[in-house]
């Protein structure tokens, strides 16, 4: 087989800015804030915290390391690093699975994505000028029932994801994140300020950071892993290839530190762009995409210079989706032209074309599909449409499953010397502590979410 070399990121802090870009997306400034709102706040901003230092951190270097080791695509990673076992089949489909579980992801991460674009058009049409609360609800219905609409918009975040792509590591992905992660950073300073004169923020401060620990139980436990997962791109191949362009003189703690940090921070700062508002207009801090798809345009709509901040606000979540799409999509492209099957810009169209006939699905399945239901022999996801069953497959489901076989594999496969040279900390008290955190906490507290995610949990 023809193995075509790989390009490499131009610097560690090239690199940083990309993984900051996967990182940093729908799941900060879309999810974090309803999933604070909804597990009521303080405790689960603590709760999720600890999750990112203990397992997030570990986790990240883990896959960075399986990347960087071979500097190959994940599936040669898993195929090489596990060379003369017997379980080598195995490692290879994980590697396998690894890349499929993005691909999966991307079904409905570019539906939404498509739904931001299609906001910032409508503000700046006027199309959510003058509304109520009732008329906002109306004109995102309008758009979740009208077929030609969403895939419009989904077809256009899928294309500007797939030319980054096609244009490769140095012209492309680096090129985008060094433009979209700076506005991106600077929309969400603006935003916050922006909050901060407008809006209830003594309130903000007391919702996020007074915990009442009694609304800690293992329901939140699985929420907030969950949601830290995702957040910091866990389990999806994202991690294993941006390492494998990771330059060998950057350090792998340090910049998995950076990421994790910058990940948080956001998250967090995103809940203060958002709530002041929520709370000074004494609005509900409404669930899943009804606050930020719903309640949000009010709020824009009735305050001053509103409708330049709602734009500000649906571009800072587009560029925040599109350097995670990037990152989703690279995994597939990267195997398929390391193989030599394809060039990368036929790679690009190939995956593309795929996930056009994935993410349409979705869009349709807000619609005209609503009814199907594919899975009805189980409970838990008998009642759940396309869309929502591949959020739950693969964002719930595959991502933990990749990240625990991720865990394993450099804990108990790989040779204890590859991760002592790639982590470059020495035999030291850290890299210790790291490897007991993967090769134990981490296979307890996957397998526990994992039985939960069956079906069987004790919750
Ligand atoms: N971390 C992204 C977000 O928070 O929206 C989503 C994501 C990107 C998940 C890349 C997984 C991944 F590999």
């Amino acid at each position: 087989m023809a193995h075509v070399a790989q390009e490499k990121w131009s610097s560690g802090t090239a690199f940083l800015l990309a993984a900051i870009g996967s990182a940093v997306g729908l799941g900060n400034i879309y999810r974090f804030p309803y999933v604070v709102g909804e597990n009521g706040g303080g405790a689960f901003v603590l709760l999720y915290l600890g999750i990112v230092i203990v397992f997030g951190i570990p986790l990240v270097m883990t896959e960075l390391t399986i990347g960087r080791r071979k500097q190959v695509p994940p599936i040669t990673a898993y195929t090489q690093l596990s060379d003369g076992k017997k379980s080598q089949p195995f490692w290879k489909f994980v590697g396998f699975s690894s890349v499929l579980t993005p691909l999966g992801i991307l079904g409905f991460y570019f539906v939404i994505a498509g739904w931001t674009l299609n906001y910032v058009y409508s503000i700046i049409t006027g199309k959510l000028s003058n509304l109520v609360e009732g008329q906002t609800q109306q004109v995102f219905a309008d758009l979740t029932s009208s077929p030609g609409t969403l895939i419009f918009w989904m077809t256009l975040s899928l294309a500007i994801t797939a030319f980054i792509i096609s244009r490769g590591i140095k012209a492309g992905l680096e090129k985008a994140v060094n433009i979209l992660m700076p506005m991106l950073f600077l929309i969400l300073v603006l935003l916050v300020i922006y909050s901060a004169f407008n809006g209830g923020m003594a309130e903000t401060f007391e919702f996020m950071f007074t915990p009442d620990f009694d609304k800690i139980n293992m329901k939140t436990l699985l929420e907030a892993t969950g949601q830290a997962f995702f957040s910091l791109s866990l389990g999806s191949a994202t991690m294993l290839v941006y390492g494998s362009y990771l330059p060998k003189d950057t350090s792998i703690p340090k910049l998995a530190c950076g990421v994790a940090f910058a990940d948080t921070f956001v998250a967090l700062i995103a809940g203060f762009a958002i709530f002041p508002i929520i709370f000074a207009n004494g609005l509900e801090l409404d669930s899943g995409p009804n606050l930020v798809f719903v309640t949000l345009p009010v709020i824009f709509d009735q305050m001053p210079f509103g409708q330049v901040f709602g734009i500000l606000f649906f571009l800072l979540l587009a560029f925040a989706a599109i350097t995670s799409t990037i990152s989703l999509f690279e995994p597939a492209v990267s195997n398929l032209e390391e193989r030599g099957i394809f060039s990368r810009k036929k790679a690009s169209l190939v995956v593309g074309t795929g996930l056009w006939c994935l993410a349409a699905l979705s869009a349709l399945s807000m619609n005209v599909l609503s009814d199907v239901r594919l899975l009805t022999f189980n409970d838990t996801v008998a009642d759940k449409n396309f869309m929502d069953l591949l959020e739950y497959m693969s964002a719930n489901g595959m991502m933990l499953v990749n990240a625990l076989f991720a865990a394993i594999f450099l804990g108990y496969i790989v040779h204890r010397k590859d991760a002592l040279e790639e982590l470059g900390l020495g035999d030291s008290l850290l890299f210790k502590f790291w490897r007991g955190i993967i090769k134990v906490v981490v296979p307890i507290v996957i397998g526990y979410l994992l039985i939960d995610f069956l079906g069987y949990g004790f919750i």
